[in-house]
């Protein structure tokens, strides 16, 4: 289960199967690392596609089985709203599993979006850093992202000024109303990390993903593609819909594993 540095990807029927694949690499990445370093530091996304996953975590079978006071929530970014706010990336974890679990409130690193975004972002930075300890770069052990439409990933935009960022763990995004500012852990962090778990899901997001996957007809570089973990491994989890566009080379691994390894790949 340690970071292999490489790429996976599984095509599955639909949403459901995506969340329940990803539910069990939650739990399966929460005992590794539990037992190797009594810890599982986890960053977590908004949007509509984590939420089964999220009413998994929140399920009996889940909230038996897992160790949640060993378990460390972040997030990969948040809307800069009140933590009750429907738009609040912690409320939806909150209200779907959170808040029923036993995890205890100091494993809770949540983004206060209540607070003026360039604060925020810098408090955040700092926690990570406390956190994880000292000034080098955080390793979280997984990062679960979605994929926006236009290919963007937590909270970074096509042409954000956050694609070339190398020097801040976390930062405001500037969003044009009435979208609301957001915070945004930048893509050293999110390539830094041991595990990049990706949940894509729907036609609307086939087009993107084609040019994410297939370079060779990329003419705009989707933040998604930006996507290059240093040591750590992705994991993609789509659903047909959101694959119906990519090539034959990947579609014949329909619901099955695909290993290729990252020097194999840029090899290609
Ligand atoms: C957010 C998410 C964002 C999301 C994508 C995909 O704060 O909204 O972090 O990056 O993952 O926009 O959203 P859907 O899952 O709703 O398609």
């Amino acid at each position: 289960m340690s970071a292999s540095n490489r790429i996976n990807v599984q095509i599955f029927p639909d949403l459901a199967g995506i969340s329940r694949k990803a539910s069990e690499i939650f739990l399966n990445l929460s005992e590794h690392y539990i037992s190797l370093a009594d810890r599982f530091t986890i960053a977590l996304s908004g949007g509509r596609t984590p939420f089964r996953l999220y009413s998994l975590l929140g399920s009996d079978y889940f909230l038996n089985i897992l160790n949640w006071n060993r378990i460390h929530f972040f997030w990969a970014d948040e809307r800069c709203v009140p933590a009750n706010d429907h738009k609040s990336n912690f409320r939806l974890a909150f209200e779907t599993f959170l808040s029923r679990s036993p995890v205890p409130e100091k494993n809770i690193h949540r983004i206060k979006g209540e607070e003026e975004p360039e604060k925020a972002a810098s408090d955040y930075a700092t926690e990570i850093r406390d956190f994880f300890g000292g000034p080098h770069l955080p390793v979280f052990d997984c990062v679960i992202l979605g994929m926006g439409e236009d290919g963007h990933i937590a909270s970074i935009f096509p042409d954000s000024e956050l694609l070339a960022d190398t020097l801040r763990l976390a930062a405001p995004v500037h969003m044009i109303k009435p979208e609301t500012d957001r915070i945004s852990l930048t893509l050293p962090v999110l390539n830094n990390a041991a595990h990049l778990l990706l949940l894509v899901s729907g036609k609307s997001k086939a087009r993107v993903l084609k040019s994410v996957f297939e370079k060779r007809i990329r003419k705009v570089n989707p933040p998604a593609g930006f996507l290059k973990p240093l040591h750590g491994d992705i994991t993609w989890l789509i659903d047909k819909e959101a694959a119906q566009g990519l090539s034959d080379e990947w579609s014949e691994f329909h619901y099955n594993r695909l290993r290729i390894s990252l020097q194999d790949k840029l090899k290609q």
